[in-house]
This record gives structure tokens, C-alpha cells and sequence, in this order.
């Protein structure tokens, strides 16, 4: 049976929602509308905030209709005016518009995917796919604003709870071996180059949360100008046969 938290129609929120892992965690401020979203500051300690939102409507009737294919497709707002939806997948859709509109009129430019998976980088020494745990960075002052309207939804990680993968001691060797030379400045660059200093290891015993359904956050990035650490975050695994994800992102 689905968990109703897992369940797109029935979403629950309140503090519990978020769960018993991040319940008390100073980095998430919830807020309870869309312009305290984004207008919170994302100062010490807070690198994410999330808007809890209990929506109406059939996300997965959207999404068994979009028929989305291999990988990930973009859905505008034409696309879902045009899916011959029900009444509860039409409320759906409108609440996705409705989500598009806002962000667009505080200048954002969010995009809805449908999403069967991502690529995953199999080949490297150190996998940076967005199934790993890994902090977005800019090279100037941004955030990342992301929402999951069918389950699984993305998953963070606490700043407590995780480690640098290039500071656990097998990794870097790994990486050392496979960059053939010293741990020097050359290193460091191969280590930015590739990324690998963007992504993160859960910690033995800690377990990552669920940014749950339907729920608005706001994530800190690493840039030159953050005023707090970044959230750490991932994308989850889908099963081949389950339902494509539905994934607001900004
Ligand atoms: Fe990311």
C-alpha cells in the first residue's frame, strides 16, 4: 500500500510531514506562503526553505498522459492545456500554471519536467549524476527553487549528516589514482573541474529526508557571495516501470 505521504492526491503537511529526521533542524525554515518562499533569507543557518503545500488534483492523471518517453522532457504550459484531462487532473494542471506564472512574475524561469530518469555517469572515478548527493553551485548569486509534484520526491541531506566525498580517505585515493599524480594544486584543479568536490557521503547511521509532495523549496547554492553553506540534496531513483517523476525546477 502507498504511504499517504507518498501518495500525490493526498499529501500531508504540518511540521510532521517533513519528518522525524530534519524535525528541529535550523538550516529548513517553513514558511506558509509563496512569497515568504522567497523572500526568507538565506543566511546562517538557514539553507533551505521550504513552503508546505497540501495540493488538490490528479498529478499522476498529468503524467500517465504526457506519455513522456526515455530521459526527460520539458511540458510547457500549451502541452498541458491541450491533455483531455479529467476534472481532478485539470485541477492539477492548473496548479501547475499557477506555480510557473508565480515564478515567472518574481523573475524566475522555471521549468516543469517529466522525468523517467536521468543520465548516470557510470564511467567516472566518482559518479556526479543528480542521484548522488551534491550541492548546485554558480558562479554568481542564485538559488535553487524545486518542487516535486509525484513520488518519489528529491531528497536532502543534513550539512550534520554528510561528508565531502573527496575528504573520505578511499575516495580521494580512488581519485588520486585515477588522476596520476600528486595531491597538489594540479590535483585540486582536476578535482574542481570534474565536480567532485560538489558532491557529498551520508554519513554511517544518518538517513537523508524527503522534500515530500507537492511542498515549494528554496536551496541555498554554493557561489562567491552565499552567506550560508549550501544545501546538500538528490534526485531520486525511479523503477523502470513506475511513473515518470513530475518536477518543477528553477
Ligand atoms: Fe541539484
Amino acid at each position: 500500500m502507498t504511504p499517504p505521504d507518498h501518495d500525490p492526491r493526498s499529501v500531508t503537511h504540518g511540521e510532521a510531514a517533513l519528518g522525524p529526521t530534519v524535525r528541529g533542524y535550523d538550516r529548513i525554515r517553513t514558511v506558509a506562503s509563496f512569497d515568504e518562499l522567497l523572500d526568507t533569507p538565506l543566511t546562517e543557518p538557514v539553507n533551505a526553505v521550504c513552503w508546505q503545500r497540501q495540493l488538490d488534483g490528479d498529478f499522476a492523471e498529468v503524467v500517465r498522459l504526457l506519455a513522456a518517453r526515455d530521459g526527460v522532457t520539458t511540458i510547457d504550459e500549451d502541452l498541458l492545456r491541450a491533455l483531455p484531462l479529467g476534472k481532478a487532473g485539470q485541477l492539477a494542471a492548473a496548479t501547475l500554471i499557477a506555480d510557473l506564472a508565480q515564478l515567472r512574475a518574481r523573475g524566475h524561469e522555471p521549468v516543469l519536467e517529466c522525468i523517467r530518469g536521468y543520465p548516470r555517469d557510470d564511467d567516472s572515478p566518482l559518479p556526479t549524476d543528480v542521484y548522488s548527493f551534491h550541492v548546485d553551485s554558480a558562479t554568481v548569486p542564485t538559488d535553487t527553487i524545486l518542487c516535486s509534484y509525484t513520488a518519489p520526491a528529491s531528497e536532502g541531506l543534513r550539512n550534520d549528516e554528510a561528508q565531502r566525498q573527496i575528504d573520505v580517505p578511499a575516495v580521494r585515493a580512488r581519485l588520486l589514482a585515477h588522476f596520476g599524480g600528486r595531491d597538489d594544486a594540479e590535483f585540486v584543479a582536476y578535482v574542481r573541474a570534474n565536480f567532485f568536490d560538489l558532491h557529498y557521503a551520508a554519513r554511517a547511521g544518518t538517513r537523508p529526508f524527503s522534500f515530500g509532495v507537492g511542498n515549494l523549496w528554496r536551496l541555498a547554492v554554493a557561489h562567491p557571495l552565499a552567506a550560508v553553506v549550501p544545501c546538500i540534496h538528490r534526485a531520486p531513483s525511479t523503477a523502470p516501470a513506475a511513473l515518470p517523476r513530475l518536477l518543477l525546477i528553477s
